[in-house]
């Protein structure tokens, strides 16, 4: 009887696990709403988050949308062109599309495959949506360095957010694939070759500050990685989420 009571305890465990991981991989499934889609048109972030199209757990991208966007037109007002590491379903992209950028998403599926209940592929999503929409998007199934590695194009502006954490703790927190700080620095040195203008970086603080880039030292780690100037633009902090920091890179006078 006790055993079955485990069995019973570790089965709903998993279950609850595996659906809190689903909706943080799912957080915008409204993209395939046409409404939704039409609110991205208009550039009316919040009225994707009215009418209860955003679960309460998931991740809300307007804070970020909306400084990454003051900024890189403060910082880079003729920026036209964005890379955008770890892009997941595009829902940047296509919001900066909207705004008149031509944007390129890379994203590895293999990391997303070690979520064997992923409803969709996330590129498959970001390319539907750029598709129907008439978006200014290019996606790219590849690891990330493979990508820069890959290529002699350049950027005005790239983004790379909520990604470097995973070269710690692997895909989806798996353990599988670390490259570990090594990989984050030739990373970051990779993508600040291709970006002409500006480098936005997002860290995850918790996890970056178990493997000692914890925000005391994170923007003198990242100077050291690009030889750029880094200022701390923002942090967002929404329900559900840990608080997360934004950094806005620029090359040298
Ligand atoms: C936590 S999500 C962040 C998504 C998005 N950048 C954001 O901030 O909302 C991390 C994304 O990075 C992708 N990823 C992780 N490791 C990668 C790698 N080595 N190359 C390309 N994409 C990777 C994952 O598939 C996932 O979509």
């Amino acid at each position: 009887m006790l055993l079955q009571f485990l069995k019973t305890a570790k089965h709903r465990a998993g279950t609850l696990v595996r659906q809190w991981q689903l909706r943080e991989r799912q957080y915008q499934p409204i993209l395939l709403d046409e409404r939704a889609l039409d609110a991205i048109r208009r550039h009316d972030y919040e009225a994707l988050f009215a009418n209860g199209w955003a679960e309460p757990g998931e991740r809300k991208c307007t804070d970020r949308l909306e400084l990454l966007v003051t900024e890189l037109r403060a910082i880079a007002p003729e920026a036209r062109t964005v890379l955008d590491l770890g892009c997941a379903n595009g829902f940047i992209d296509h919001v900066l599309a909207a705004h008149g950028y031509s944007v390129s998403g890379v994203d590895n599926d293999a990391h997303n495959r070690v979520f064997d209940h992923a409803p969709r592929p996330a590129l498959e999503i970001a390319r539907d949506v750029a598709r129907r929409f008439d978006l200014t998007c290019e996606f790219y199934d590849s690891d990330a360095q493979g990508f820069l590695e890959s290529t002699d194009r350049t950027w005005d502006a790239s983004l790379c957010l909520s990604l470097v954490h995973h070269f710690f703790v692997g895909y989806g927190f798996s353990g599988e694939n670390r490259s570990g700080e090594e990989g984050v620095v030739r990373l970051l040195r990779l993508l600040a070759g291709r970006t002409r203008r500006v480098l936005f970086f997002e860290s995850m603080p918790k996890v970056m500050a178990e493997h000692g880039w914890g925000d005391d030292v994170i923007r003198d780690k990242l100077a050291s990685a690009t030889d750029w100037n880094v200022r701390e633009i923002g942090r967002s902090s929404e329900r559900g989420f840990r608080e997360r920091r934004l950094y806005a890179l620029t090359p040298p006078a």
